[in-house]
Formats: C-alpha cells, sequence, structure tokens
C-alpha cells in the first residue's frame, strides 16, 4: 500500500510517500521558519499563503524522487489537526482535490499521532507497549502506547507545553524564533551552578507538568538584571538554569511513568526531542535503570510529512475502510 502524507499544520510543508513494503520512499520538507523570524513567531496568515506556495512543488518532488505515479497511491493520508485552521485548509483541499480528481480516497490524521508513531520510521523502532513523552510547541503528554490507535493518557501540562517554554524564555533572552535550539546551544556555555530554577511538579504524586512558573522565573531574573545590563555570560547563565530545570522535570517524570507501568521503553516525539540536553538526560537515567529510549531520526523530530504518510499507513492497515471517497474534508 502507497500512501501520500501531507503535512501543513503550522510553519512547515511536508509531503511524503511512505510504502508499507518499502518503507519511506520519498519526503520534502519547507520550513517557513525564516518568514517568521522576523515577526519572533509564525504569523497565520502568512503560513496559510506560504503552504498554497510550496505544496504542489514539494508533491511533484515526492513523485519524481521516488519513481511512483500519481495512479500508483492507494490513499492520501492529510494533518487533520490540531493546528492553524488556515493552514490545515491548504493540506486538507489539496488532499482532498487530489483524491476527487484521482478517484482515491482520503483520510485525515492527528498531528499528534503523527508525532507520535514517528519512532517507528528508525532503524531500530521500539517494539509495543512502550511509555511515550511527547514535547512539541504545543503540547507536553506522557502517554502509554499499546498498539496503533491504543493510547492512554498519563499525564499532561495543565499550562505551557515545553516547547512553549522553550520559545518564550529564548524570547525573553532576546533570542530568535524558534527559540529551542537557540536556547539549547547558549545554554553550553553556561554556568549549572549561577542559576538554580524551579522544577515544577517535580514532587507531585502525578505526571502532570506545569511550565509556566519556569517562564516566569525566567523573566523575573531577566528584569533583575535590568533588561539592558545582561552580558553575553549572564544569558548563557540563565540559559543553562532553564534547560537544566526543565530536562531535570522532563527526565523524572519519564522515569516515573516507566516506574510505575513496568514498562521499560520510552519512546521521544515531537520538536523539543531534537534537544541535545534532554537526550543526554534521559539517555543517563535510563541506563542506570536498564530502560531503552527511542527517539525520531532528527528530521522527523520536528513537523514532517513523512509522519503523517507513516501514520496514516498505519491506520490503514488495521482498518481499510478509515479512508473515504469523501471529499467533504473538516479541519
Ligand atoms: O513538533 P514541533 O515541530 O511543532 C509542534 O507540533 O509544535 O515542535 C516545535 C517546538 C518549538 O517550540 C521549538 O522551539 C522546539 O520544538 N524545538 C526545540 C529544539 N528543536 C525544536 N526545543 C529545544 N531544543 C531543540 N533542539
Ligand atoms: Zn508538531
Amino acid at each position: 500500500m502507497l500512501v501520500l502524507g501531507i503535512e501543513s499544520s503550522c510553519d512547515e510543508t511536508g509531503l511524503a510517500l511512505y510504502d508499507t513494503q518499502q518503507g519511506l520512499r520519498a519526503h520534502a520538507l519547507y520550513s517557513q521558519v525564516k518568514m517568521h523570524e522576523e515577526y519572533g513567531g509564525v504569523v497565520p496568515e502568512l503560513a496559510s499563503r506560504d503552504h498554497i506556495r510550496r505544496a504542489i512543488p514539494l508533491l511533484e518532488q515526492v513523485f519524481a524522487e521516488s519513481g511512483a505515479r500519481r495512479e500508483d497511491i492507494d490513499a492520501i493520508a492529510y494533518t487533520q489537526g490540531p493546528g492553524l485552521a488556515g493552514a490545515l485548509l491548504v493540506g486538507s483541499s489539496i488532499a482532498c482535490g487530489l483524491g476527487l480528481a484521482l478517484d482515491k480516497p482520503v483520510l485525515g490524521v492527528h498531528h499528534l499521532e503523527g508525532h507520535l508513531l514517528s519512532p517507528l520510521l528508525a532503524s531500530d523502532p521500539p517494539a509495543f507497549p512502550f511509555i511515550a513523552l511527547l514535547v512539541s510547541g504545543g503540547h507536553t503528554q506522557l502517554m502509554r502506547v499499546d498498539g496503533v490507535g491504543r493510547y492512554t493518557m498519563l499525564g499532561e501540562t495543565l499550562d505551557d507545553a515545553a516547547g512553549e517554554a522553550f520559545d518564550k524564555s529564548a524570547k525573553l533572552l532576546g533570542l530568535g524564533y524558534p527559540g529551542g535550539p537557540a536556547i539549547s546551544r547558549l545554554a553550553e556555555f553556561g554556568d549549572p551552578d549561577a542559576y538554580k530554577l524551579p522544577r515544577p511538579m517535580l514532587h507531585s504524586k502525578n505526571l502532570d507538568f506545569s511550565f509556566s512558573g519556569l517562564k516566569t522565573a525566567v523573566l523575573t531574573v531577566v528584569k533583575n538584571h535590568g533588561d539592558a545590563n545582561l552580558c553575553e555570560q549572564d544569558k548563557a547563565n540563565i540559559a543553562r538554569g532553564f534547560v537544566d530545570a526543565i530536562v531535570d522535570v522532563l527526565t523524572a517524570k519519564c522515569m516515573n511513568a516507566l516506574k510505575e507501568t513496568g514498562l521499560k521503553r520510552l519512546v521521544i516525539a515531537g520538536g523539543v526531542g531534537a534537544n541535545r540536553q534532554l537526550r543526554e538526560s534521559l539517555n543517563a537515567a535510563a541506563a542506570k535503570r536498564r530502560y531503552k529510549v527511542y527517539y525520531p531520526e532528527l528530521e522527523f523530530c520536528t513537523d514532517n510529512g513523512a509522519m503523517i504518510a507513516f501514520a496514516g499507513a498505519m491506520r490503514l492497515q488495521i482498518d481499510p475502510t478509515a479512508a473515504k471517497k469523501d471529499y467533504a474534508f473538516n479541519v
């Protein structure tokens, strides 16, 4: 079965062809990050318009690269949500238009399921069941995953998502957008003892998270300095304090989830999963307890079409009627 995947929920246009026999046959991505950078965040109207510009050339690219013909595809999977409405509408319209023209069924995929299953695209994929930590710009969730579609929520953020905390704290330090990679790089030069920032809910009895207090702590430190007086070393020290705090909380909650469920495999998905300090901390904590941690390939941590094509194909393997020739789509 050959599935075309289309991702357009935020600021990345992703197209991919996933074959259940041959694996990923082609994928193409265009990131709008540069365009949104000057505004300090994603501008929804600009995002939608850029998806319109990029999607068809990327579609042509994946067909050319894979050697597949349009009529070879069995279904078209598109990101149904969550995401920016206008941006989602571009991907779903293209999926439905193409489906109608080629007489192929379409299916809407939950964006988070795409992220959640993306580590299964790696060369050494985890077996079910596993614990998944989903850390993206919009979500922070801990889940027990017993199979495709068999997800049990164990805990989630009560306020900001981990990626959001990275981005907002980076903004407070005057770093660019998206702030995650920037604050992470700067933290490498910081003194770990300069600022001990709070680790919200580290010792709570549940598996929920809260990051807005950590962001406020960064704001307080910055204000106490007087914005203009922050030198590069101060910024690096604050970045280090922030990264150490958030990584500690994420690591501890993952270890608690594994301990509570008795599972041995941990899967990390979503943009923050690309974070080097988080990976190091999780690997060290897991090694001590004989757990194994699985990550998506770096290019599939952030939004991409491959994860949507893959999640669509997995859904269709379970239920071939999940894709329909019903082009009255919704997002
Ligand atoms: O999964 P994703 O691409 O989009 C959403 O579905 O939200 O995640 C984007 C988030 C952003 O907040 C970005 O700052 C963060 O992932 N991110 C990182 C890193 N790379 C991306 N955060 C920390 N360290 C990184 N290396
Ligand atoms: Zn995402």
